[in-house]
C-alpha cells in the first residue's frame, strides 16, 4: 500500500512537471491503454484486503487528475486559453506521506509515566549533561567514594565537573533543592553510562525514577506504590518480590523481582532459570541525601525507586536484544503501533 502511494505520488510530480504540450503525447503515456494509469490500476489485485477501499480512491483521484491535465493541454493545442485555476486541482487531497509509527520505548515510557500519575506523580525533567553535585555528590557520593565505580561515567573532557548523567536521580536532586514539600515526582530521561555495547547493554539508556517525600512515609508506602505499578504494567498475575541491596543514596535499600511472565516461573534463559526477573532498585532516601539538599531530615522521610525503560519494554515485548532499539532498522520499529 506504502509503495503503491509513493508511486501515485511520484507520477503526479511527473505529471505537473510535464512539458510537452502535446496533449495525444500525454494521453498515450498516461491514459492510453498501455499508460501509466493503466498499469496502475492493475497493481490494484496486489492490494491487501483491508487497503482496498482506501487505495481505490487514491487511484480515482489519481485518474481524474491525470484527465483534468491532459483536458487542459487539449485546450491549449486547440489555441483557446486553458484555466490557469483548473490546471492544479486544489481541492484533491495532498500526497499521502508514509507514516511512522511510535517507537516502543517512548510507548512503555508512556504508559509508565500514567500509571505513577495515576497516583499522583508529576513529571520532573533535568539536563543530560550534569555537574558532579547533582549527579554524585549530592547524593551521597562524595569524591573518592567507591561506588561512583558502580557507574562508570562519560566526563566531558572541557570540565572535569561535567558529565553526562549516570541516572534521572540527578533531577530529583534538583527538585529537592527547590524545597518546594512534599514532592512527589517522577523523572523519566536518558541516561548515560560508559559501558561495552551488547545485547544486554548499551552507552546510553533510559530510565524512570521516581521520589516521593512528605513526612511519615514509609517503606511500606514504598512497597504499596510498587505493587500499584507492577499491577497495572504487568498484570494482576504477576507476583514480585524484594531483596535487600545497596545504594549510596537509599538506607535500607533493595531490588524488586517480578515473577518471570515468559516461562510463568518455570525457569527460561530471560530470568536465567530462576523465575524472578529484576525490574528495578529502590529504597528509603539516605538522610544524607535530604539534608544536602536543604530539605530537614527530622522532619521528612521518602522513598525513591528507578527502573530502566528498555529492560521492561524487553520484557513486554520478548525483545531479545537491546541494539535493536537504536538501530533504527523499520522492520523492528513497523511492529509497534500502541502499548501491549
Ligand atoms: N539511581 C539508581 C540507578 O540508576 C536507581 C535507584 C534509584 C535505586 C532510586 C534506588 C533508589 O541504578
Amino acid at each position: 500500500m506504502e509503495h503503491l502511494l509513493q508511486k501515485i505520488a511520484a507520477l503526479k510530480a511527473e505529471i505537473v512537471s510535464f512539458q510537452d504540450a502535446d496533449a495525444e503525447v500525454f494521453r498515450i503515456k498516461y491514459l492510453g491503454s498501455k499508460g501509466h494509469v493503466k498499469i496502475i490500476m492493475g497493481e490494484m489485485k496486489n492490494v491487501a484486503v483491508e487497503n482496498k477501499k482506501e487505495a481505490g480512491q487514491f487511484l480515482n483521484e489519481f485518474k481524474l487528475f491525470a484527465e483534468s491535465k491532459y483536458e487542459n493541454l487539449k485546450a491549449l493545442s486547440n489555441n483557446e486559453t486553458p484555466d490557469k485555476l483548473n490546471d492544479i486541482d486544489l481541492t484533491l487531497p495532498a500526497d499521502i506521506l508514509p507514516l511512522g509509527s511510535r517507537h516502543p520505548i517512548s510507548l512503555i515510557k508512556n504508559k509508565i509515566i500514567s500509571i505513577f500519575q495515576r497516583l499522583g506523580f508529576t513529571v520532573a525533567e533535568g539536563p543530560e549533561i550534569e555537574d558532579d553535585f547533582h549527579n554524585f555528590t549530592a547524593l551521597n557520593l562524595p569524591e573518592n567514594h567507591p561506588a561512583r565505580d558502580m557507574q562508570d561515567t562519560f566526563y566531558i573532557s572541557q570540565n572535569p565537573d561535567w558529565l553526562l548523567r549516570t541516572h534521572t536521580s540527578s533531577v530529583q536532586v534538583r527538585e529537592m533543592q527547590k524545597g518546594n514539600l512534599p514532592i512527589r515526582i517522577i523523572c523519566p530521561g536518558r541516561v548515560y553510562r560508559n559501558e561495552t555495547i551488547s545485547a544486554r547493554a548499551h552507552c546510553f539508556f533510559h530510565q524512570v525514577e521516581g521520589l516521593y517525600i512528605a513526612e511519615n512515609v514509609s517503606f511500606a508506602d514504598l512497597k504499596q506504590t510498587l505493587y500499584f505499578f507492577v499491577q497495572e504494567m504487568f498484570g494482576k498475575e504477576v507476583k514480585l518480590r524484594f531483596r535487600p541491596s545497596y545504594f549510596p543514596f537509599t538506607e535500607p535499600s533493595a531490588e524488586m523481582d517480578i515473577s518471570c511472565m515468559i516461562c510463568e516461573g518455570q525457569g527460561c534463559s530471560v530470568c536465567k532459570k530462576t523465575g524472578w526477573v529484576e525490574i528495578l532498585g529502590c529504597g528509603m532516601v539516605h538522610p544524607n541525601v535530604l539534608d544536602n539538599c536543604g530539605i530537614d531530615s527530622n522532619k521528612y522521610t521518602g522513598f525513591a525507586f528507578g527502573m530502566g525503560i528498555e529492560r521492561i519494554t524487553m520484557l513486554k515485548y520478548q525483545i531479545k536484544d537491546l541494539r535493536l532499539f537504536s538501530e533504527n532498522d523499520q522492520r523492528f520499529l513497523k511492529q509497534f503501533t500502541s502499548a501491549v
